[in-house]
């Protein structure tokens, strides 16, 4: 299996805040924001592998500020590291102001992607190349977020965490 580069999963979602996804207050909800993640990184995740691949975990999801109805909001996917299955997708959402055109980060989350078989069974995918500063050090921490995320999950015990407890020796 050929290893792939972090760019290649290279994805940009853009989308405008319309009434219906706002909440009574006028601005984008959270739901509907972590919807178009997912949509963004589950195409990352598929242009890393080519396979169907499903989403196995959510984590450090921040909302920073609100966004305003009318704002066009875009996200940026990219796979950072590749496992056996699983891929973990960095996702960092945008704002751009409609009168003003001012452009700023206001979101980002990390996602777990599985690829899997027809029968929904988890199988092998690419190893991912990291090749910029940004997208060594993605990969490098990468292994302790799955760690913590297994562990959250209840799928891992703390003491196999080597990775993870070396942040705290
Ligand atoms: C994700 C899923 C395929 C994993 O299947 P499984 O039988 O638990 O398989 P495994 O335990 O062998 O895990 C497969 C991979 O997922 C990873 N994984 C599973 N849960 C994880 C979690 N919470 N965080 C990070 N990685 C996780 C494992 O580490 C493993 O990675 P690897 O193959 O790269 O080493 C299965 O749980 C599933 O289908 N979940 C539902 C997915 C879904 O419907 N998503 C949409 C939500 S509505």
């Amino acid at each position: 299996m050929n290893n792939k580069k972090a760019q290649e999963s290279y994805t940009v979602l853009t989308e405008i805040v319309l009434p219906n996804d706002t909440n009574t207050l006028g601005n984008l909800m959270g739901g509907r924001l972590l919807h178009w993640m997912d949509i963004a990184s589950a195409i990352s995740a598929t242009r890393h592998c080519h396979r169907v691949v499903v989403t196995a975990s959510v984590n450090n999801v921040s909302f920073n500020q609100p966004i305003k109805l009318g704002s066009i909001v875009t996200l940026e996917a990219k796979v950072s590291r590749a496992f056996s299955s699983s891929m973990e997708v960095f996702i960092e959402v945008y704002i751009e102001d409609t009168y003003s055109g001012k452009k700023s980060k206001c979101n980002e989350a990390i996602y777990t992607f599985v690829a899997v078989d027809q029968l929904g069974h988890p199988i092998n995918i690419p190893e991912l190349v990291p090749e910029t500063d940004e997208e060594k050090k993605r990969f490098e921490g990468a292994m302790r977020r799955r760690q913590l995320s297994l562990i959250l999950a209840g799928k891992m015990k703390a003491q196999d965490a080597t990775e993870l407890k070396a942040l705290f020796a």
